[in-house]
């Protein structure tokens, strides 16, 4: 199946982006960035960097810097890090963005491969908000959008009531749940049950010593966070579930259910059922390990 990864990277992208770059299932064909862990800048440079790192030749199409009705976002540098990738800085600035932005490279890729096309959302929603105002056939016309972010059935990271994700453009999340779309949203309902943990990454690294070892050495800051902010011995494989959700959907136990996002008020990017609205698939339980041996094994095989 046909590929493209809306992303934020960010340390749990990057392992997403390598995970894509080494499953058989997938022929990636485009990054599109997003503001959210980094400035957007920073999302395409580092966008960009992994395109090179994985072997990829593909394009990185650029989106938006803010959220609806926003005009500045504070970057999540407590948990990525000064520029996304933890302690590692100093990221080399290779190639150019694509002369698209991300909503029409989107909207074109959609009306080319149709529903050959998976849309792997792991940011903010804003650019898949903009694809779907941009051209109304957009949701129809893709096999498959698989969403990273939410908290439906469990309590938030960003704040109690919310996910990161879908918090920093609330909005533009409530938008893209209010249309019918073939959606799948995996949501830390499963993603905290995927932790990997010191020993993965070592294990990573002694397979694939260039790749794993750069995931290991990028994911020391975020592991760290983990620890000391949540008291866990490992971090969620937030952005790679859902990658993997594309291909293995049977590995997740998943309830229909049409949902809202709480927009405003101390409950601000809740994700809550709702069956007024056009009904998805929500993740709400995985068996984590299959998930983590799935990542190692496949990454492992990246040189
Ligand atoms: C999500 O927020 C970001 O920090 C991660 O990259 C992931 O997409 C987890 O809540
Ligand atoms: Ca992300």
């Amino acid at each position: 199946m046909k590929l493209i990864i809306d992303t934020d990277p960010g340390i749990d992208d990057a392992m997403a982006i390598a995970y894509a770059a080494a499953a058989p299932e997938f022929d990636l064909i485009g990054l599109t960035t997003v503001f959210g862990n980094t400035h957007v800048g920073q999302s395409s440079r580092n966008a960009r960097f992994l395109a090179h790192k994985f072997g990829l030749n593909i394009p990185v199409a650029q989106g938006a810097a803010f959220a609806r009705g926003r005009n500045a976002h504070t970057p999540s540098r407590h948990v990525h890090g000064d520029e996304g990738f933890g302690d590692v800085t100093e990221v080399p600035e290779i190639g150019a963005n694509h002369d698209l932005s991300a909503a029409e490279f989107l909207v074109e890729m959609a009306r080319r491969h149709k529903q050959d096309l998976t849309v792997c959302a792991v940011g903010p929603l804003t650019n898949i908000a903009d694809a779907m105002r941009m051209d109304p056939d957009f949701a129809q016309n893709i096999g498959q959008l698989v969403i990273m972010g939410g908290a439906v059935f469990c309590p938030g990271n960003i704040t109690e009531h919310a996910e990161a994700n879908i918090y920093h453009d609330a909005q533009a999340a409530d938008e893209v749940f209010s249309v019918a779309a073939p959606t799948v949203l995996v949501g830390l309902d499963v993603t905290l049950k995927t932790l990997y943990r010191t020993a993965d990454f070592e294990e990573l690294a002694r397979h694939s010593p260039e790749i794993g070892g750069f995931l290991r050495d990028i994911s020391r800051f975020y592991l760290n966070f983990y620890k000391n902010v949540a008291g866990l011995e490992g971090c969620g494989l937030h952005d790679s579930t859902a990658v993997i959700a594309c291909s293995h959907r049977a590995m997740f136990d998943v309830h229909k259910t049409g949902l809202k996002v709480i927009t405003n008020g101390p409950e601000a990017g809740a994700t809550r059922p709702d069956p007024s609205r056009p009904p998805l698939l929500v993740c709400r339980d995985v068996v984590g390990e299959q998930v983590v041996d799935l990542f190692t094994q496949r990454v492992a095989t990246l040189r």
